[in-house]
């Protein structure tokens, strides 16, 4: 299973993707995590990536492919990944094609994530994240049982930097010049699913799994 994540910020990509990676054992790759560890660890990429991820603007094709296709060398992407994020430009849609066919894969499917803003709005203001092992909640529809703290391993929750509202403005914006054209993209080399995010986690899960199970049997 190789597949891809697409769709505006807040979409459920991230809460999506960790459910089917736990559930179907298949890697999880989301270049916003890795840059922001890379950040907060202050790693020589991390430096260069910090004021792009703050200021909600894409960090540079040639830092984040280069991550990416690292990642994706390692041995337990051989059966299959899903990449959280990525691509996010159509240069990253085309080094991703590069990658892949370099090892002869290619992608089985791009899962686009299709939202309304006043949802993204709402769910990006709502959204907490677990110190220790960075399980995604929400406030009022992923709430955790005690408030501030994470029910899988106890450890506090906090808000990401990036999750304030002008910054998040920005990066609908950016979404919207730089990112949505690779919906036609993969529209057009057939690869584009459509799943509308709109939806409680629940049902959005069902329709990724009813997608996934398709791409599998393919
Ligand atoms: P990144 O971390 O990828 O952020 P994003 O794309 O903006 O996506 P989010 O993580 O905000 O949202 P999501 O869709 O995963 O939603 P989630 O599941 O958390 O990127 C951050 C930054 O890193 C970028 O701005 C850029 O600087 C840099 N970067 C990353 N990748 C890059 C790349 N390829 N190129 C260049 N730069 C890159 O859900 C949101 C909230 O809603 C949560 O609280 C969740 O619990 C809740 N929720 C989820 N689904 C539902 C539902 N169905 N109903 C109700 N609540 C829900």
């Amino acid at each position: 299973m190789k597949v891809a994540f697409l769709g505006p910020p807040g979409a459920g990509k991230g809460t999506q993707a960790q459910a089917v990676s736990r559930e179907r054992k298949v890697p999880h790759i989301s270049t916003g995590d890795i840059l922001r560890e890379a950040v907060q660890t202050g790693t020589p990429t991390g430096l260069k990536a910090r004021a792009y991820v703050t200021a909600g603007k894409l960090v540079p094709d040639e830092i984040v492919v280069d991550i990416v296709a690292e990642r994706l060398a390692r041995p337990d992407c051989k059966q299959g990944f899903l990449l959280d994020g990525f691509p996010r430009t159509l240069g990253q849609a085309k080094a991703l094609d590069a990658i892949l066919a370099k090892s002869s894969m290619r992608l089985d499917a791009m899962l686009y994530y299709a939202v309304s803003d006043d949802v993204v709005v709402d769910r990006i203001s709502g959204r907490r994240l677990c110190k220790s092992c960075g399980a995604n909640y929400h406030v009022k529809y992923i709430a955790p049982r005690k408030s501030g703290v994470c029910d899988r391993c106890g450890g506090g929750l906090y808000q990401r930097a990036d999750d304030k509202p002008e910054t998040v403005k920005e990066r609908l914006r950016v979404y919207r010049e730089q990112t949505a054209e690779l919906i036609d993209y993969y529209r057009a080399n057939g690869l584009l699913k459509e799943i509308s995010a709109d939806n409680s986690v629940e049902a959005v899960r069902a329709d990724t799994n009813r997608v996934l199970d398709a791409v599998a049997v393919r």
